[in-house]
């Protein structure tokens, strides 16, 4: 018998294995407080809002859309293309670096699969490389 392998990334696979909207909720949440209390979040946490709680509900939201779930950012906030949300910020090596530093512990802090704990964080470098990309070509002189 061949056994069986999970599948993300197709439907909404990917947004069950992450706990639906509670689990995502939880690990942005547990993302920003790593991002405000780490060194690594430190360069990254003063370019955003004092406030984070927009943050997190924008977050949330996007990734329960991105992860095959509902869309629940557009359903909120409109129409999103992740690099140019961020055209207005400097995001060079040590930016992107810094993010998915955050991202990492948070996916790791969470009940998820191991399996799944690697494949979200591999996808997620996909759109943090991209938006580095985009963020220096924007800025650079
Ligand atoms: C590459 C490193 C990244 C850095 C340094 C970064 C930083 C930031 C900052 C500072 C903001 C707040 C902007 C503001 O309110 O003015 C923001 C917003 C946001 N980020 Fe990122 N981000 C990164 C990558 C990503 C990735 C990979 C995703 C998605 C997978 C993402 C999703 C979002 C979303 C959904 C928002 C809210 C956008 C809006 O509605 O304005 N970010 N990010």
């Amino acid at each position: 018998m061949t056994e069986e392998i999970p599948l993300y990334g197709v439907e909404d696979t990917s947004f069950k294995a992450a706990g639906q909207y509670d689990g995502i909720k939880q690990m942005v949440d547990d993302f920003y407080d790593i991002m405000s209390s780490t060194p690594e979040g430190a360069q990254i946490v003063r370019m955003h809002p004092k406030d984070l709680s927009i943050s997190r509900d924008k977050l949330t939201r996007f990734l329960c859309g991105w992860t095959g779930g509902p869309k629940l950012y557009s359903e909120k906030y409109g129409s999103i293309a992740i690099p140019m949300a961020h055209s207005h910020l400097r995001i060079g090596l040590g930016e992107r670096d810094a993010w998915l530093f955050c991202m990492k512990q948070a996916i790791d802090k969470q009940p998820f699969a191991d399996s799944f704990k690697t494949y979200l964080y591999e996808q997620l470098c996909v759109p943090a490389e991209r938006t580095r990309v985009v963020s220096e070509k924007l800025h650079a002189k």
